[in-house]
C-alpha cells in the first residue's frame, strides 16, 4: 500500500495505474466499520482503491469541532492496509497558504436539514470533494448514506458540473443496537451512548407506525414523543422526499426520515427510508 502525503506523490502513483479503473473513498479519517463498508464496495467495483484522509477545515463552522476532530492516522493506515487499499492519500493541506481563495458554492439542497444550522458546511464539502476528484480523477467515488444530504448535494454537483465520475452510495452501517456508526460516537460517555440510541429508535418507531397516505405530522409525533420521553430534543426530525429533499406532508413511498440531535456536546445525525422494503433506486440521490 502506498501512502501519498502530497498531491505530487499521489500523481506519481496514479501515473503508474492509468489504465485501471479507480475508486475513491473520501474520508476525514478515524475509520470505522462504516468506512470499511465503503472500501469493500469500492474494491468490488474497481481495480484500484484510493482512500483520502483529510480533515477539511473548510467544512467546519467557527464553533464546531475542527481542532478536536479525532486524528488517528496510524490506526487508519493499518485499517486501510488490512482492507487491501492500494493508496492512502493523506495530504497535510489541500489549500494554498493563506487559505482557499476560490471555492464552490451550493445553491440548492443546502438550506434545510444540516445545511440550515451549518452555514457554509456544504460549500466546504463540495470544494474539497471537487479538489479530490481533480487530483485522483476516479471512475467512481463511494459515499455513505448516513450523510444523505451530502450525498444528494455531491450527486447534484457531479451532474451540474459534468464531472466524469460515478457516485456510488453505500448503506448505513449500525452497531448491533442500532446506533449509526460515526467517528463522533467516540466522544459519547456511556450514558450519552445510551441516549444516542434514541435517534435510531425514533426512526424505527416511525417506520413501524406508518400507514401509506397518512399525514407526515402524525408520524413525526410518534418519533417526537419518544424523543421527549427520553429527554432528547432534536435539532430536526423531518420527513422529506428522498431525492428532492422537499418536505413531504403526505407520506409516499419516497418519503425519508431525517434526524439530528446533540447528545451532550456531540451532534449526531441519522436517516432512514420510511418504507425500507419499497425503497427504489429512483428514490436515492
Ligand atoms: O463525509 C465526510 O467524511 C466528508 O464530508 C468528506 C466527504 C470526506 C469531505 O471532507
Amino acid at each position: 500500500m502506498i501512502i501519498a502525503d502530497h498531491p505530487t506523490a499521489l500523481r506519481q502513483y496514479l501515473a503508474g495505474v492509468k489504465q485501471k479503473r479507480i475508486a475513491l473513498v473520501p474520508t476525514m479519517g478515524c475509520l470505522h466499520a462504516g468506512h470499511i463498508s465503503l472500501i469493500h464496495k469500492a474494491k468490488c467495483l474497481a481495480d484500484i482503491v484510493v482512500v483520502s484522509i483529510y480533515v477539511n477545515p473548510l467544512q467546519f463552522g467557527a464553533n464546531e469541532d475542527l481542532d478536536n476532530y479525532p486524528r488517528v492516522f496510524e490506526d487508519d493506515a493499518a485499517i486501510c492496509k488490512a482492507e487491501g487499499v492500494d493508496c492512502v492519500f493523506h495530504p497535510h493541506d489541500l489549500y494554498p497558504e493563506g487559505g482557499a481563495k476560490i471555492t464552490l458554492k451550493v445553491h440548492a439542497l443546502d438550506n434545510m436539514l444540516c445545511g440550515a444550522s451549518r452555514s457554509g458546511h456544504f460549500d466546504g464539502v463540495v470544494t474539497v470533494v471537487s479538489i479530490l476528484f481533480n487530483l485522483v480523477q476516479p471512475n467512481i467515488a463511494v459515499f455513505g448514506e448516513k450523510d444523505w444530504q451530502q450525498l444528494a448535494i455531491i450527486r447534484r454537483m457531479v451532474s451540474d458540473l459534468h464531472m466524469p465520475v460515478e457516485i456510488i452510495r453505500s448503506e448505513i452501517v449500525r452497531e448491533p443496537d442500532g446506533l449509526a456508526m460515526s467517528s463522533r460516537n467516540r466522544y459519547l460517555s456511556p450514558a450519552e451512548r445510551q441516549k444516542a440510541l434514541r435517534l435510531s429508535q425514533a426512526l424505527y418507531l416511525m417506520q413501524n407506525d406508518i400507514n401509506i397516505g397518512g399525514k407526515a405530522i402524525n408520524i413525526i409525533d410518534v418519533g417526537m414523543d419518544n424523543l421527549k420521553k427520553h429527554q432528547v430534543s432534536p435539532e430536526y426530525l423531518e420527513i422529506r422526499h428522498a431525492l428532492t429533499l422537499k418536505p413531504e406532508n403526505t407520506i409516499t413511498s419516497q418519503s425519508r426520515i431525517f434526524i439530528a440531535a446533540k447528545i451532550g456536546n456531540t451532534r449526531l445525525i441519522d436517516n432512514a427510508a420510511l418504507f425500507p422494503q419499497t425503497m427504489t433506486n429512483e428514490a436515492t440521490p
